[in-house]
């Protein structure tokens, strides 16, 4: 059976933000696959991080931009995300009303020419996502409550993730699975067994002294 590609995506997060572009090439350097950019505005989440101007000062590095939205009203604020090179967008299942809203804004995504995810919270059924699988590029599980880094990986995602690979597989979806939160040696191989494809990592990666070693060992 052909070996499975594992991404990983270091949470800029972690960072050091006074020496950001140091940060992002050495992530780059050390072979990761995709930048994780969490944008929190304090209200869908107990906390705020960063937003269009720190986005736009990194729109040129060379890496795929996987920005993840933990914000109300995502509609609102897509065009802006998509002008500062965003690659892939997820946006919160939480944060919107209603299936036909959703529908919507994955549509207003793609038209955009951007890849769409969307991400639901450790207390959010995977149910509710079925009907979108076959439009969505990406299925994001957060397996710590958004809003901050550094927490305690929580073990009910690994169901999560083992239902949602069945599904996908079996009805040939083209969805990847990508888990946040807690993310390090022990637990990223409780999540790969459980068929993740994308890896966040917050502080495992940016608090290292070897970046490229823990990226290595991640996509083992
Ligand atoms: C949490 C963020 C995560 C966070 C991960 O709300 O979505 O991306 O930065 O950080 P670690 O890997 O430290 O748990
Ligand atoms: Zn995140």
């Amino acid at each position: 059976m052909a070996k499975k590609i594992i991404r990983v995506s270091p949470s800029l997060l972690a960072a050091d933000f006074l020496n950001l572009k140091k940060e992002i090439n050495k992530a780059i350097k050390a072979k990761a696959d995709w930048i994780h950019l969490d944008i929190m505005d304090g209200s869908f989440v107990n906390n705020i991080s960063f937003g269009l101007p720190i986005c736009e000062a990194i729109k040129d590095a060379p890496i795929f931009k996987d920005v993840h939205l933990m914000i109300n009203d995502p509609l609102k604020y897509v065009k802006n995300f998509v002008d500062v090179n965003a690659d892939l967008i997820t946006f919160h299942y939480e944060a919107i009303s209603s299936k036909r809203k959703i529908k919507e804004l994955i549509n207003v995504i793609h038209d955009y020419g951007c890849a769409c995810g969307i991400s639901i919270r450790p207390n959010t059924p995977i149910d509710v996502l079925i009907p979108f699988l076959k439009d969505l590029d990406l299925v994001l599980i957060m397996s710590v409550e958004p809003g901050f880094g550094g927490q305690k990986f929580m073990d009910n995602s690994i169901d999560k993730i083992k239902t949602l690979r069945a599904i996908i597989d079996e009805n040939e979806y083209d969805c990847l699975i990508e888990v946040d939160g807690g993310i390090n040696e022990e637990t990223s191989k409780l999540v790969k067994d459980a068929g993740v494809d994308v890896l966040v990592a917050g502080s495992y990666l940016f608090k290292s002294d070897n970046m490229a070693q823990r990226i290595r060992i991640l996509k083992k």
